[in-house]
């Protein structure tokens, strides 16, 4: 028996050691294993391994971390996503969203999609006010949809959603707001202009009663999303666009809780102080004005980062 034990050497044995511990996972692999589950898993294994051999975690340690992990699952349900926000919390969202969008420079960039998008909102003409409940400050946004030529895309669909000014989303106080309130879709011009009212964006807290908020706590971070509009700008033969604009005097633009903010997509928030303005408008005075142009990239395959 030990004659037969030493004739497997060191380097392939299937047995665990600490020091070959993700070479001995990863090798359990069958030949069955389709081959991009075979890369993702043995990437992950190699990680994991690495980072606990880092860590070299407690027994009590490593139970706190499946224990999170429980109760992230646990306060999942159809309306509420943990493991997104956790996602979102660490950046991966973003991260993956931006190896999936390298778009040619001066297209609108993408940023993170969020849990409040409902589709079918409804369709509007432009120039109405989305805000229904009559709280905020009012504000006109206005702009154009072009290609990266600066070419008029008419007919672009775009998507808008935003908080009220108590930082809520409709959807999260149904019975309290409006149905739809703060959400829209409009369509570009023939010159692919568009325009609506609504109210000033605010900052508010993404969900922090569940696990995901008490991490944020422990890490010494703030749930707060920068001050933002949602967008969604879709047009044939163009790469949809995913996207937020920001408001450029928000305490939380540095440090928003999910990485969300890109300085190319923070806009003038002008304020005008004129009766005649805000009549022409539709709007009192004194009122936000915001201009925001989308620039579209024709529809890409996502690339792979040259090392
Ligand atoms: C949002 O912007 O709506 C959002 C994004 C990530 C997590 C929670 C909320
Ligand atoms: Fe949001």
């Amino acid at each position: 028996m030990q004659a037969q034990a030493s004739t497997v050497s060191q380097s392939s044995s299937p047995y665990f050691d600490e020091a070959r511990s993700a070479e001995v996972v990863n090798a359990r692999m069958g030949p069955e294993a389709d081959a991009r589950l075979r890369q993702v898993m043995s990437i992950l294994v190699k990680h994991l391994h690495e980072a606990v051999k880092e860590i070299e975690p407690t027994h009590e340690e490593w139970f706190a971390a499946i224990r999170f992990l429980t109760e992230t699952g646990q306060i999942c349900s159809d309306w509420r996503q943990e493991y997104i926000l956790l996602s979102d919390i660490l950046g991966v969202s973003m991260l993956v969203d931006a190896i999936n969008h390298r778009r040619p420079s001066g297209a609108t960039p993408n940023t993170i999609l969020g849990p409040f998008y409902v589709a079918n909102a409804p369709e509007y003409p432009n120039g109405t006010n989305i805000c229904l409940d009559g709280k905020g400050e009012p504000m006109v946004v206005a702009g154009r949809v072009t290609d990266i030529e600066g070419n008029a895309i008419p007919d672009a669909k775009l998507e808008v959603w935003q908080t009220n000014d108590d930082g809520f989303y409709d959807v999260q106080q149904k019975g309290v707001q409006p149905d739809s309130n703060l959400r829209g879709v409009f369509t570009s011009d023939s010159e692919g202009r568009y325009w609506f009212k609504s109210v000033k964006p605010r900052h508010y807290p993404i969900p922090s009663d569940g696990p995901v908020g008490k991490l944020l706590g422990a890490m010494g971070r703030h749930p707060n999303r920068a001050a933002h509009l949602h967008f969604i700008v879709t047009a044939p033969g163009f790469d949809p666009v995913i996207t937020h604009i920001f408001t450029p005097d928000c305490p939380y633009l540095s440090e928003d809780a999910v990485f969300g903010v890109k300085r190319e997509l923070i806009a003038e928030f002008n304020q005008v102080d004129d009766i005649d303005a805000a009549r022409e408008v539709g709007l009192s005075s004194p009122f936000w004005s915001v201009s925001w142009d989308f620039t579209l990239a024709t529809s890409t395959t996502p690339t792979r980062a040259t090392p």
